[in-house]
């Protein structure tokens, strides 16, 4: 029978509070999910209050200082701090993103920062990625070529071929989009946007020869067509790319080439 309650042990409370220091006076309030499923705990929210005026900008910054100054039990991904890794991507007011390229001045009132949605959480805001990571080697994401490459030189694109691809080379794996995507949350035989862009980004390299292969591999009624053109995926991606257009231009070639 249908469940339409969260279970008893998912239901989020309310955790702790970290006041700010004395003597602060711009003081903003971090509310962050909390959960560790070793504890046997459900998940709460914890709020930390920071002084503006001694953090640096981004809410990256925040979360960095409140694990090295007040709660190192506090558990997330981080590397480059420069939009390009992808590994601090989380809900922050609502919208998945890049907490290291989120200004916290963009936030008005109390900054709520969870994992990515509809993800199996492992500590905190640190989601289960492994069906993501399998679904992009699901699409092959490598040169595939048939014919042998040139000896004496690389194999060239004109500089209308490889314009192609931007738009599409640019994305970072960071699974906003995907976790943002109603089809994607109910079905995980739907590629979801993010494989799906990164699909695209090789039918439409010029030096690939396996295209048709490619489109055999896609043509299924979960991987592909399970998108409804929402459009969640393309307004919440951090780096601006628009992985439902690339979605209608497969669609388009399972049309053209019928
Ligand atoms: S398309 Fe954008 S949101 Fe999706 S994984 Fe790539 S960079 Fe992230
Ligand atoms: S356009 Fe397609 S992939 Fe993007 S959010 Fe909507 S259903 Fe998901
Ligand atoms: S830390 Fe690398 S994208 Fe944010």
């Amino acid at each position: 029978m249908a469940q339409f309650k969260l279970p008893a042990n998912s239901r989020v409370q309310v955790g702790k509070t970290f006041p700010a220091p004395s003597g602060a006076k711009r003081v903003k309030r971090f509310v962050v999910y909390r959960y560790d499923p070793e504890t046997g705990e459900n998940p709460r929210l914890d709020t930390y209050e920071l002084d503006l005026d001694d953090c640096a900008p981004m809410v990256l910054d925040a979360l960095i200082k409140i694990k090295n100054e007040i709660d190192p039990s506090l558990t997330f991904r981080r590397s480059c701090r420069e939009g390009i890794c992808g590994s601090c991507a989380m809900n922050i007011d609502g919208t998945n993103t890049l907490a290291c390229t989120k200004h916290i001045g963009e936030v008005s009132g109390d900054v709520r920062i969870y994992p990515l949605p509809h993800l199996s959480v492992i500590k905190d805001l640190v989601p289960d990625l492994t069906h993501f990571y399998a679904q992009y080697a699901a699409v092959e994401p490598w040169l595939k070529t048939k014919t042998p490459t040139p000896p004496d030189r690389e194999r060239l694109q004109s500089k209308e071929e490889r314009a192609k691809l931007d738009g599409l080379y640019e994305c970072i794996l960071c699974a906003c989009c995907s976790t943002s995507c109603p089809s994607y949350w109910w079905n995980d035989r739907y590629l979801g946007p993010a494989a799906l862009l990164q699909a695209y980004r090789w039918i439409a390299d010029s030096r690939d020869e396996s295209i048709g292969e490619r489109l055999d591999a896609l043509e299924d009624p979960f991987k592909l067509y399970r998108c409804h053109t929402i459009m969640n995926c393309t307004n919440t991606c951090p780096k601006g790319l628009n992985p439902a257009k690339a979605i209608g231009e497969i669609k388009q070639l399972m049309v053209l080439r019928r």
